[in-house]
C-alpha cells in the first residue's frame, strides 16, 4: 500500500496513529539539522518532520530531498508545538514524525517556481504537467469536473440521453473555417472535424430520440482570442416537441444547478429577456454587459437644424446620431488619448470618426465639434445626457443604425474598463437572454445573404410573410443567446423541420440545388420521413468554467490548450509529417518552412 491517508486528511484526533503518506516535496526547510517538509498530494499539504535524535538515518536521508521529489513517508502523527500550528492549513494542527522514508523518484530542478503567478505563460504551457500541479490549475480542473458532472446529472434527471456523434464528419456551417482530414481510403476526399454536432443532433430528433445531449468537442479554425480555442467543448442539447421558452427554462435550471454545485450561489431565474434590437440600441452589443449602465442615447431629434455638417447630413439622410456619457472619465482621458481612440474606431470598425466633448472639473467643454452647436443645442444635449463636470460624451453618427451601435458599444466597454466598472461588479452575475435575432444578414464581401445563427434556424412565424416578400433583413429568427456579464455563453434556436422550408432557406442563402444535393441531401431527405418539430442550444463549457473560476483566459480552464498561434507548446503540435505519410493520404505539401 502506497499510503494510508492523503495529505489533507489528518487532524488532531489522529494523533498517535502510525500513518503512511505519499506525494511530492512541496517545500523543505532546515531548522538546525531538523528537516521540515511540506508533503503535497492532490488533496493538500501535510508537514513531515525528520528528527535526527529519534531517527538518525532517516533524518540523514532527508537532507538530500529537493522540491518535487516523489516520496513515501511513514511516521507517527503528533501535535505541533504550541504556537507553531498553521491555521491556514486543514492539517495545520498536526505533523508526522518520519520514521521511514522512501524516495520513489528524484526530480530535476523545476524550470520555474511552481506557485509563482508571474511566470510567463509560454513557459508554463511548455511544462504544462508542472503548471497543472499548482493549486490554481488544480482548482480550475476540479471545478470543471464539478460543472460537467452537475450537467450530466441535471440533464439525466430531465430525461436526456447522452449520445456521441462522429468527429470525422462532414462540414457543417457555423461560420468558421473547417479543419480537414484527408481520407486514405477515398483518395482526394476529406472529412471535416465538426464545428458543432448541429446536423447530427437534428438527425437524432428525426430518429425519435427526443432528448439528446452531449459534452461535445468542437473544432473551428478561426483567429484565437482570450475566450476562443480551436478545439473547445460545448454542452450540446437538442429536443423534440419543445418551445423556445421551454428550452430557455431548461437551461436556466441547468445553470442554476451548476452555480449551486460549483460555486455555492443561488442565481435568480428566470433570466431577463431582451430583444436583439433593444440590446443593440441600448448597449451597442448582442451580448450586453448589463452590470453597468452607460447606455447609448438617441440624439438625432436634437440636431435637425445643426450647423455641424456631419450631424446635419446624417439627420437629413434619415440616419442615426447616438452618444454615451462616460461619467467621471474626463480626468482619465487626455486629448492625445482621445485622438488615439478616434484612430482605433476608424481602423478597427471603419467608423468615420469619434466626436467627443470632455468637461474637466472647473473647466470648459473641450471638443472638436461644440463650436458648431447653438446654445439651445448645447442645453438640450446636456440635459438629455445628464452631462456634468467630470464627464466625457462620445458621439457616433451614421446612416446605418448598426454601424453607430457597434462602434459606441465598443467605446462603452472601453470606458467601463477605464473606469473600473467591470472590476467593481466582479461578484455580480448578470444573466440575460437575448432573443429575436435577425435570421439573415447581408454580407457585402460575399454579396449574398448569410445566416446570422446557422442555416437550420427557424424564421419567426409572424415574419414568414417578410421572407416570402424578399424583405430578408427584417425577418427575425426563433433564436436566443444566453449572456453572462457580457460574454456569450451559448446560443440556440428552434429549427426548420420541413423539407421545403429548409430548401427555401438554402436558396435564400445562395446554396444552389446542386450544392444542396451535394452537401445537405441527407438532411433534406431525413426531413421527408417524419421529422418532429425540434430545437436546442449549445453552451460553451470552457467559457462557463472560465467565468465561474474567474479566469482571465480560456487556457486556464483547459488541461492542454493551444496558444494564440494554435500551437501546443508542450508537444509542438502541429508538426511536419514526412513525405511517405503524406503520400499515403494523397497529399502534396506546398508549404515553405519557417
Ligand atoms: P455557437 O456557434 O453559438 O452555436 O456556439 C455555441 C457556444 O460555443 C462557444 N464557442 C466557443 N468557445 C470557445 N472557443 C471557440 N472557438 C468557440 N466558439 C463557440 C460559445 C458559443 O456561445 N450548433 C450551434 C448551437 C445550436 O444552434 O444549438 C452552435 O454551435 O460560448
Ligand atoms: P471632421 O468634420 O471630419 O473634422 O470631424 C470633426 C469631429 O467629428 C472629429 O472629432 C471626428 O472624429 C468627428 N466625426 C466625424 N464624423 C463622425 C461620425 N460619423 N460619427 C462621429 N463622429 C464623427
Amino acid at each position: 500500500m502506497y499510503r494510508t491517508h492523503h495529505c489533507q486528511q489528518l487532524r488532531p484526533s489522529d494523533i498517535g496513529q502510525t500513518v503512511t503518506l505519499a506525494g511530492w516535496v512541496n517545500s523543505r526547510r532546515d531548522h538546525g539539522g531538523v528537516i521540515f517538509i511540506d508533503l503535497r498530494d492532490r488533496e493538500g499539504l501535510t508537514q513531515v518532520v525528520f528528527r535526527p535524535e529519534e531517527h538518525p538515518q532517516v533524518a540523514e536521508a532527508s537532507h538530500g530531498l529537493r522540491s518535487e521529489d516523489v516520496i513515501q513517508v511513514t511516521g507517527v502523527v503528533a501535535a505541533r508545538l504550541a504556537g507553531s500550528e498553521n491555521g491556514r492549513l486543514a492539517t495545520g494542527g498536526i505533523e508526522v514524525i518520519a520514521s521511514e522514508l522512501k524516495v520513489l523518484n528524484k526530480a530535476d530542478v523545476p524550470p520555474f517556481p511552481l506557485d509563482d503567478p508571474s511566470v510567463n505563460e509560454d513557459l508554463r504551457l511548455q511544462y504544462r504537467y508542472l503548471d497543472l500541479r499548482t493549486a490554481r490549475m488544480l482548482r480550475n480542473l476540479r471545478l470543471r469536473h464539478r460543472i460537467t458532472k452537475a450537467t450530466r446529472d441535471y440533464l439525466d434527471d430531465a430525461g436526456f440521453l447522452e449520445i456521441e456523434t462522429p468527429i470525422l464528419s462532414n462540414p457543417t456551417p457555423e461560420g468558421a473555417r473547417d479543419f480537414l482530414v484527408p481520407s486514405r481510403l477515398t483518395p482526394g476526399s476529406f472529412y471535416a472535424l465538426p464545428q458543432a454536432p448541429q446536423q447530427y443532433k437534428q438527425l437524432l430528433q428525426v430518429a425519435g430520440l427526443e432528448k439528446y445531449f452531449q459534452i461535445a468537442r468542437c473544432f473551428r479554425d478561426e483567429d484565437l482570442r482570450a475566450d476562443r480555442q480551436p478545439e473547445f467543448t460545448q454542452i450540446d442539447v437538442e429536443a423534440s416537441f419543445i418551445s423556445d421558452v421551454e428550452i430557455q427554462t431548461l437551461i436556466e435550471g441547468l445553470l442554476a444547478r451548476i452555480f449551486r454545485e460549483a460555486k455555492g450561489v443561488e442565481i435568480p431565474v428566470p433570466f431577463p429577456r431582451m430583444a436583439y434590437a433593444e440590446a443593440m440600441n441600448r448597449y451597442g452589443s448582442d451580448k450586453p454587459d448589463t452590470r453597468f449602465g452607460m447606455e447609448l442615447v438617441e440624439l438625432a431629434d436634437l440636431f435637425g437644424e445643426s450647423q455641424f455638417k456631419v450631424f446635419r447630413s446624417v439627420v437629413d439622410g434619415g440616419g442615426v446620431i447616438k452618444a454615451l456619457n462616460a461619467k467621471g472619465a474626463a480626468a482619465l482621458l487626455s486629448k492625445e488619448q482621445l485622438k488615439k481612440w478616434e484612430e482605433w474606431v476608424k481602423t478597427e470598425f471603419g467608423a468615420k470618426g469619434l466626436a467627443y466633448i470632455k468637461w474637466s472639473a472647473g473647466g470648459e467643454w473641450e471638443s472638436p465639434i461644440v463650436k458648431f452647436f447653438s446654445d439651445a443645442e448645447k442645453a438640450a444635449l446636456a440635459e438629455r445626457m445628464g452631462f456634468v463636470e467630470g464627464d466625457v460624451l462620445f458621439f457616433g453618427a451614421d446612416l446605418k443604425l448598426e454601424a453607430v451601435c457597434v462602434v459606441l458599444g465598443r467605446v462603452r466597454l472601453r470606458c467601463a474598463e477605464l473606469l473600473g466598472l467591470m472590476a467593481a461588479a466582479k461578484e455580480q452575475l448578470n444573466f440575460l437572454w437575448v432573443v429575436d435575432f435577425p435570421l439573415l444578414a447581408f454580407s457585402p464581401e460575399d454579396n449574398h445573404w448569410v445566416a446570422v445563427h446557422h442555416p437550420f434556424t427557424r424564421p419567426k412565424a409572424e415574419d414568414m410573410a417578410l421572407l416570402d416578400a424578399g424583405d430578408f433583413g427584417k425577418v427575425r429568427a426563433v433564436a436566443y443567446d444566453v449572456v453572462l456579464n457580457g460574454v456569450e455563453l451559448g446560443g440556440g434556436s428552434i429549427r426548420i423541420h420541413e423539407k421545403d422550408l429548409q430548401a427555401r432557406m438554402f436558396e435564400v442563402l445562395g446554396v444552389t440545388p446542386e450544392e444542396q444535393q451535394l452537401k445537405f441531401a441527407h438532411l433534406l431527405r431525413a426531413f421527408s420521413f417524419g421529422a418532429p418539430p425540434h430545437g436546442g442550444i449549445a453552451l460553451g463549457l470552457d467559457r462557463l468554467v472560465m467565468l465561474i473560476v474567474g479566469a482571465e483566459s480560456i487556457r486556464d480552464v483547459i488541461a492542454f490548450p493551444k496558444n494564440n498561434r494554435g500551437t501546443d507548446l508542450m508537444t509542438h503540435s502541429p508538426v511536419e509529417v514526412d513525405f511517405k505519410q503524406l503520400r499515403e493520404i494523397y497529399i502534396q505539401s506546398t508549404a515553405k518552412k519557417g
